[in-house]
């Protein structure tokens, strides 16, 4: 049967007094003037756990009160997990095609009825701006679930050669077990896809969301819900992530984690699962995509105004807090007397503010504890006479978590702020004297532990190769000439290595075969 075709779900504009901006609008008004209480869900049950109280808040106005949920028992975890592996069994036989019925209804819900609904959960629990929030949590979650239908039946059609008088099979086993999601704050449809591209594939999951995501995970919960997602496919699980990861590894069952996140977490992860080694079934697959510093490399030929927009897009677009965010600069010195002054202006002129009045660039960074993390590398880098503030450096606490977008020069290509992840609207400066382009490379390619994007600006073609060359391992996703955020599903396939991840590309493939098993099959005539 001829499935039907993917395609990337146009970006909606929400023009003021136009129809998706009156939507959009009675949807912020109505989720503003509520408190959710916000269950786990198990078995197809609402579970309210009776643990710590998690509050909802956005992040650029602590006085909105959005939902309320409580963390579960270890209990209640093992009874999510249970859920998963009971069913397992009916789950895996339904045929491929009525699984995929079940993502693709999703996908038009959320392109219709539901697009604004989970817009407004996003741009209210996450601070993301109407914009950051429609290429979210509407085009990328539908554009995750329409591609992954097409990638998926392309990967469980394809089969070995056979010889005469034999007969050669390929039988597309999910993982024999459950798969554990462990899900960001940063993209809501990174967080809808860690748990759905598994359970397409015949997988049963325990979905893990951040406490600071929680909204909008909620709300992709009920939508899956409602587009016929059978009870115990996905668990979905609120808690304490210690607590409930400790009790998920130390499951003779878990086949599988798919996580987006921090390194530090990750790498927890794969000790906690070394540790446990011996007690599972099958070696677990640990599928992961972590962090960045994510560098833009500007040749002497680079186009001057597409760079200054990318740079100010890339570092700041969403607060910085895009694991591909740009977040260090390497820039010629012919171009940076003029560069300077421009981009200093451009990102002091950037507004962030309540996002739900739809004209500001940005909102707040997503909690406290980022606020305080970037409000100390701030105040460091004012203290540092190596480091010289040219935008921003300054926060603001009073009613939301905001830091308004820094941009350093540093004069020390090795300094932390051209290594360390900082998660926020932070971007480093390295000027370098235009003969040294190959040198500055050699930085850029080997400053930091990570790998996960990159873009060189250049007219000049010749650099653009010597870049692609020094820069090889340097990014999963390298761009030339744009903006090294914003991955299209089915155009960039996204992730990095390095500390970076395992790059098994979002969205492709590559992703889905890691949630399959195939047994290959003989027989003889
Ligand atoms: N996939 C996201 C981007 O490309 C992280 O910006």
């Amino acid at each position: 049967t001829a499935l039907p075709e993917a395609y990337n779900e146009p970006v909606r504009e929400y023009r003021p007094g136009g129809a998706d901006a009156r939507a959009l609008r009675a949807e912020l008004t109505h989720q503003l003037g509520q408190t959710v209480e916000i269950p786990s869900f198990v078995n197809g049950r609402a579970l309210h756990g009776g643990g710590r109280r998690i509050e909802v808040r956005a992040p650029h106005d602590r006085s909105a009160l959005l939902g309320v949920a409580h963390g579960v028992s270890a209990q209640q975890v093992n009874e999510a997990v249970d859920a998963a592996v009971a069913a397992a069994p009916v789950w895996r036989e339904l045929p491929f095609d009525e699984r995929a019925a079940i993502f693709l209804r999703a996908a038009e819900l959320l392109a219709g009825p539901w697009r604004a609904r989970l817009n407004a959960a996003t741009m209210l629990g996450q601070s993301k701006s109407v914009q950051q929030a429609e290429i979210d949590s509407a085009c990328e979650l539908i554009d995750f679930w329409r591609y992954n239908v097409s990638f998926a039946r392309q990967l469980l059609t394809e089969q070995p050669e056979s010889s005469p008088g034999v007969w050669n099979r390929t039988d597309h086993r999910p993982l024999e077990g459950f798969v554990y999601a462990v899900t960001p704050f940063n993209f809501t449809a990174i967080a809808g896809n860690l748990p759905t591209a598994p359970a397409l594939m015949g997988n049963t999951v325990v979905w893990k969301p951040a406490a600071t995501q929680l909204l909008a995970a909620h709300w992709t919960m009920e939508l899956l819900r409602e587009a016929g997602l059978p009870d115990g496919v996905i668990n979905l699980v609120v808690g304490d992530a210690v607590e409930v990861t400790d009790v998920v590894l130390s499951r003779p069952e878990l086949a599988g984690i798919h996580f987006t996140g921090s390194t530090t977490v990750f790498r927890g992860l794969w000790q906690g699962v070394a540790a446990n080694l011996e007690t599972y079934r099958a070696y677990p697959r640990l599928i992961g995509e972590t962090g960045g510093k994510d560098f833009v490399v500007a040749h002497p030929s680079a186009d001057p105004a597409a760079l200054r927009t990318a740079l100010v897009r890339g570092a700041f677009e969403f607060q910085g807090q895009k694991c591909s965010a740009a977040s260090r600069a390497y820039l010629p010195r012919s171009l940076w007397t003029a560069l300077r002054d421009e981009l200093a202006a451009e990102t002091e002129g950037l507004s962030f503010g309540d996002v739900a009045d739809f004209t500001t660039f940005g909102g707040a960074v997503i909690d406290e504890r980022a606020f305080r993390r970037l409000d100390a590398v701030i105040s460091r880098s004012h203290a540092d006479d190596a480091v010289n503030v040219i935008a921003g450096g300054r926060t603001d606490d009073s009613q939301g978590w905001f830091v308004r977008p820094t941009i350093v020069e540093c004069a020390d290509p090795r300094h932390d702020v051209f290594a360390t992840e900082y998660f926020g609207p932070f971007l480093s400066v390295y000027v370098y004297d235009d003969a040294d382009y190959s040198g500055v490379l050699d930085l850029a390619a080997n400053t930091s532990p990570y790998g996960l994007t990159g873009a060189i600006f250049s007219r000049d073609r010749h650099a653009v190769v010597e870049a692609m060359r020094a820069l090889r391992f340097a990014a999963g996703n390298f761009y030339v000439n744009d903006k090294p955020t914003g991955a299209v599903v089915g155009q960039q396939p996204f992730g990095g290595g390095r500390a970076s991840g395992t790059n098994d590309k979002a969205g492709s493939v590559l992703n889905l075969q890691r949630w399959v098993s195939p047994r290959s099959i003989k027989e003889t005539f």
